[in-house]
């Protein structure tokens, strides 16, 4: 079959991008551990409040100083819904949903995460300048997404 060299041209080109786009992200999950925080642990969303993992919600710390912070999104509020942890210390965040597809945005750091109901979104992430910082829900959620907020306060040191 006759092919056009430009069409040729172009059928390479094009080929190239999605090899190059398809390759990057191997690239990052087989090199760089970037995966989808979610979908390795399940959870029952009807019962996720009383489910002895996210029984007890809020931020805890562990003998070697690691700070884990157990949340749950719902409509329209995170639960609970100001946090505090100390700077500069590994911060394990455990979030599930009771009902819909909500986001966890921490403004001005590069904590951002789905929050999806049967899953539970788990990540580690430090934090090194304190203050206030805005916690968004980034996901549309329905009529009252755009007040779904929270605040985490970030402590110096201890
Ligand atoms: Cu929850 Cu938008």
């Amino acid at each position: 079959m006759h092919v056009d060299l430009y069409e040729r041209l172009w059928m390479w080109g094009a080929g190239a991008i999605i090899a190059l786009f398809l390759g990057s992200i191997g690239f990052a999950a087989a090199s760089q551990g970037r995966l989808p925080p979610s979908h390795v642990e399940t959870i029952a969303p009807r019962t996720a409040m009383s489910d002895p993992r996210f029984a007890d919600r809020g931020v805890s710390i562990n003998p070697d100083g690691s700070v884990d912070v157990t949340m749950v999104a719902m409509l329209f509020a995170f639960q609970p819904n100001e946090i505090r942890v100390p700077a500069g210390r590994p911060i394990t965040f455990r979030m599930t949903s009771i009902d819909v597809i909500h986001g966890f945005q921490i403004v001005g750091t590069n904590a951002n995460t789905m929050v999806i109901p049967g899953y539970v979104s788990q990540f580690t992430t430090t934090f090194d300048t304190p203050g206030e910082y805005l916690i968004v829900c980034n996901e549309y959620c329905g009529l009252d997404h755009h007040v779904m907020a929270a605040t985490l306060i970030v402590e110096e040191g201890a």
